[in-house]
C-alpha cells in the first residue's frame, strides 16, 4: 500500500511589490497552519510556492519605478521570500517563475498540448494596440469602465472592485495605461486553449467530485462559495470559451515555436505550472521524485488561494492538467475571502494597510510579535466571508487568548511545579483522569477541524483546551490544599494533570504559534516537536499514558505574552497606538470620533465579520420570543449539545443547543432566553429541535445568553 501524500500549494505572489497582511491571511497563513499540522501528524507533505515573475504586473511596476523588470523581480522575490521566513511561513520550496527550469517546464507543457492535437488552436483576432507606445496591449495595460459594476478603473482582465473576470473588449471607454491614449484594434494571431471542450467533465467533477466513474473528492468538503463561483462560471451563458494563452509582449516565456518571435506565454498559463516546477526543484534538491506528488493518485493536491483566483485553480488549471494527461486534480481548493484593514480595502496607492515587512519593522520591540500577528489573523481569518483587521481586535485577541488564557495557564503550571515539586513532574494518583479524557476529546475535535480547513474552529478548540486547564486549576486550587496539608495527594494529581494538558497545548499550538510552541515545550523540559509528534501524543493519551513522564524536569518560568493593556508598562500599547495614529491621519473627523483610545474603550469585542445588509422584510420574517429554560440535559454521544425544554408561555418546546461546553445543565434551569420560534424544526443527534436560543459570543468564544429582564413574561414578541 502506498502511503498517502499531500502536495500543498499557495498562490504564487507577483514579485511586483511587498505583500500585505491580507495576502498573509488569505493564502499563506492558513496553508502554513495546515502543513505544520500535517507534519505533526506524521504525514508525507510538500508545500510549494514561489514568485510569479511574468505578466503585466511586473512590467507595469518596472515602468513605475523606472527600473528593469529583472531588477523588480529580484528585489521583490528576495523581500517576499525573506519576510515569509521571518513570519514562520514554512514553505518546503519557494521557487521563481523566471528560473530556467520553470521556463522549460512551461514550454514543455505548451508543446505537449500542441502535439496532442485538438487542445490548442491558432486564431487571428483583433486586439488593442497602442499607437503611441508602439505595442499590443496586455489586458492589464488597459483600463476602463467595468460592465458589471461601473467601476471606472477596472483592468482589462479583471475588475478589482467587483471581482469580475473581464476581457479588454468588455470595458467601456478603454484607455492605454502606457500612454493614456485610446487604443485601436489591430490584427494579430494567438494560440487558444480549447477550454470549451472541457466543460462537461468539469461540471460533473465540480458538482459530484467524480471523473471517469471514479470518486476523486467529496464535493461536500468544498467551500460553498468555491463551488458556487465555479458553477456560475461554468453555466454562464454560452458556456466555456477557448482562451488565448499567448501574448504579444517582450517579457515572459517565449512561445516555443518557429515563427512565434515576439510572443510569450500568457502569465496565467505559466504561473500555475510554477507549482510543478517548484516541486521539481524541491525534488532535485532533496533526492525525491516529483512525479510521486503530482501523478500518484494517492497524493492529495490542495491549492490555497484567495477568492479572486478560484476560476483559475478550479477550472482552467485542472483543464490544463487533464489536457496534458496523467496529473492529479485538486481534492480541495479552500479559497479564502478578503481581509480588509480597519474597515477599508488594502490599497497601496492610497497608503492604506500594512505590509508584512512593515509590521515586522514596526513591531520589532514587541515581544513575540510574529505569533501575535499570526494569532490575530487566524482569529479573524476571512474563511467564509470578508473580515476586517482591527488593531483593537489585535489587542483583545492578544491579551485575552494568548496572555490571559494560554500564557497564563502555562506560566501557572510552571511556577506551581517549582513551588510544590522542585520543578519535577509528580506521580499521578489517577483521580482526575477524566480531565485528560476531556482534553483528548478537545484535541480530536481540533484535529477534525483542521482536516476540514476550519482554522478558526481549530483555534477555538486550542483556546478551549487552555480554558479547560485554567478552570481545572482554579477549581482544584492546589494552593488551598497546600494550606491544609502540603502532602495532600490532590496537589500531585492536579499538577500532573495540568502538566499533561500543557504538553498537549504545546502541540496543538504549534501550527498556529510556531515560535511559542517550542518555548512551551522547553518550559516542560522537552525538545522541539518532531514530525509525527502530535499523532504519537494523541495515541499516548488514548492509551492512558503520560505525555510527560513523572520525574522529568521543568524549566524556569517565563512570560510568553506580556499583556498589551498593562498599567505598569505601556511600551506595547504605545506600539499599537502608533499604528492607530498613523491611520487616523487618513480618517475623516467623524470617523475619528468613533474610535476612542484603547484605554477608555469598553473592551468588549466588536463583531468581526460584517454581514451584508438585509431589508426590514428579511428581519420581519423572524419570530423572536421570550422564553424560560425549564429543563436541561446532555445529548448522548454529542459533547457539545444540550437538550433543553423551554417554556414559551403558549407552549412548551424541545430545543437542542450547542452550548454544552459552556454551561452545566443544572446551572441554566430558570434562565430567561430569546428563542427564534419559527426556525424550521430539525433533527440533531436524533432529537427534534424546535427553535434556536440566541447567544452572544465574544472573541474568545465565550457565550452568554441574550436575556430579557427577569420580570418579562414568556412568549413575548421581540422586535
Ligand atoms: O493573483 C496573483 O497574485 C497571481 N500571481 C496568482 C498566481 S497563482 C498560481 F497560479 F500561480
Ligand atoms: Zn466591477
Amino acid at each position: 500500500m502506498s502511503e498517502q501524500k499531500y502536495l500543498v500549494t499557495s498562490a504564487l505572489p507577483y514579485a511586483n511589490g511587498a505583500l500585505h497582511l491580507g495576502h498573509l491571511a488569505g493564502a499563506y497563513l492558513p496553508a502554513d497552519i495546515y502543513v505544520r499540522y500535517l507534519r505533526l501528524m506524521g504525514r508525507d507533505v510538500v508545500w510549494v510556492c514561489g514568485s510569479d515573475e511574468h505578466g503585466a504586473a511586473i512590467t507595469i511596476r518596472a515602468k513605475k519605478e523606472g527600473i528593469s523588470p529583472q531588477e523588480i523581480i529580484d528585489k521583490y522575490h528576495t523581500l517576499n521570500k525573506e519576510t515569509f521566513e521571518r513570519l514562520g511561513i514554512s514553505f518546503d520550496y519557494y521557487h521563481r517563475t523566471s528560473a530556467p527550469l520553470h521556463h522549460a517546464t512551461a514550454q514543455d507543457f505548451f508543446k505537449k498540448l500542441i502535439d496532442k492535437g485538438g487542445e490548442l488552436e491558432e486564431r487571428s483576432s483583433e486586439q488593442y494596440y497602442d499607437e503611441e507606445y508602439g505595442q499590443f496591449l496586455a489586458d492589464r495595460y488597459i483600463m476602463g469602465e467595468c460592465p458589471n459594476c461601473a467601476n471606472p478603473e477596472a483592468y482589462g482582465d479583471q475588475c478589482e472592485r467587483c471581482g469580475a473576470t473581464l476581457s479588454p473588449m468588455e470595458l467601456k471607454n478603454p484607455k492605454s495605461m502606457m500612454s493614456g491614449a485610446t487604443p485601436v484594434l489591430r490584427e494579430t494571431s494567438h494560440w487558444y486553449f480549447r477550454l470549451d471542450k472541457h466543460g462537461d467533465w468539469l461540471r460533473e467533477w465540480i458538482k459530484t467530485g467524480k471523473l471517469d466513474g471514479q470518486q476523486l473528492h467529496d464535493p461536500q468538503t468544498w467551500k460553498k462559495q468555491v463551488v458556487g463561483q465555479c458553477l456560475s462560471w461554468l453555466d454562464d451563458g454560452e458556456g466555456l470559451q477557448p482562451r488565448s494563452i499567448t501574448r504579444d509582449l517582450d517579457w515572459g516565456i517565449p512561445v516555443p515555436l518557429p515563427g512565434a518571435e515576439g510572443k510569450v506565454l500568457y502569465v496565467w498559463f505559466d504561473a500555475p505550472i510554477g507549482y510543478i516546477s517548484s516541486t521539481k526543484q524541491w525534488a532535485l534538491d532533496n533526492g525525491k521524485n516529483w512525479e510521486d506528488y503530482w501523478k500518484n493518485p494517492d497524493t492529495q493536491l490542495i491549492h490555497f488561494i484567495g477568492k479572486d483566483n478560484i476560476v483559475f485553480h478550479c477550472i482552467i488549471f485542472p483543464a490544463m492538467l487533464r489536457a496534458y494527461g496523467g496529473y492529479n486534480l485538486p481534492v480541495n481548493v479552500p479559497a479564502n475571502q478578503f481581509l480588509n484593514f480597519e474597515g477599508e480595502k488594502f490599497s497601496k496607492s492610497k497608503g492604506w494597510g500594512l505590509e508584512q515587512h512593515e509590521y515586522l519593522e514596526e513591531f520589532k520591540d514587541f515581544p513575540n510579535a510574529e505569533d501575535a500577528l499570526r494569532w490575530a489573523l487566524t482569529r479573524n481569518m476571512p474563511e467564509s466571508s470578508d473580515s476586517d483587521f482591527k488593531w483593537d481586535l489585535f489587542v483583545d485577541f492578544h491579551d485575552k487568548d494568548l496572555a490571559d488564557n494560554l500564557g497564563n495557564f502555562v506560566n501557572r503550571v510552571v511556577v506551581l511545579s517549582h513551588k510544590y515539586f522542585d520543578g519535577a513532574i509528580p506521580e499521578p494518583t489517577g483521580a482526575d483522569r477524566d480531565k485528560l479524557v476531556e482534553a483528548l476529546r478537545l484535541a480530536q475535535a481540533f484535529s477534525g477541524e483542521l482536516e476540514a480547513f476550519n482554522f478558526k474552529n481549530a483555534a477555538q478548540y486550542l483556546m478551549e483546551l487552555s480554558s479547560l486547564g485554567n478552570t481545572y486549576l482554579q477549581d482544584t486550587s492546589p494552593w488551598a490544599l497546600w494550606k491544609q496539608d502540603p502532602q495532600h495527594p490532590g496537589i500531585r494529581e492536579c499538577l500532573y494533570v495540568c502538566q499533561q494538558i500543557a504538553a498537549l497545548l504545546a502541540l496543538l499550538a504549534d501550527p498556529f504559534l510556531p515560535f511559542t510552541a517550542p518555548r512551551i515545550r522547553r518550559l516542560l523540559g522537552q525538545p522541539p516537536a518532531v514530525n509525527g509528534e502530535l499523532k504519537t501524543a494523541l495515541d499516548t493519551l488514548a492509551r492512558n499514558e503520560s505525555l510527560l513522564p513523572p520525574g522529568s524536569a521543568i524549566g524556569q518560568p517565563e512570560v510568553l505574552f506580556p499583556k498589551i493593556m498593562d498599567r505598569n508598562d505601556k511600551s506595547r500599547l504605545e506600539i499599537i497606538e502608533r499604528q492607530k495614529s498613523k491611520l487616523s491621519a487618513f480618517m475623516l473627523p467623524e470617523q475619528k470620533m468613533e474610535q476612542p483610545p484603547l484605554e477608555t474603550r469598553n473592551s468588549k469585542l466588536e463583531t468581526t465579520e460584517v454581514k451584508p445588509d438585509i431589508t426590514y422584510e428579511d428581519f420581519a420574517k423572524l419570530d423572536l420570543r421570550t422564553a424560560t429554560i425549564t429543563a436541561a440535559e446532555p445529548v448522548k454521544g454529542a459533547d457539545k449539545l444540550l437538550q433543553l425544554n423551554v417554556d414559551l408561555g403558549y407552549e412548551q418546546r424541545t430545543v437542542v443547543s450547542g452550548i454544552a461546553l459552556h454551561f452545566k445543565p443544572e446551572a441554566i434551569i430558570g434562565q430567561k432566553v430569546v428563542l427564534v420560534a419559527n426556525l424550521a424544526p430539525r433533527k440533531l443527534r436524533g432529537v427534534m429541535s424546535q427553535g434556536m436560543i440566541l447567544m452572544a459570543e465574544d472573541a474568545t468564544g465565550k457565550l452568554s445568553f441574550v436575556s430579557p429582564p427577569a420580570d418579562a413574561g414568556n412568549g413575548l414578541e421581540v422586535k
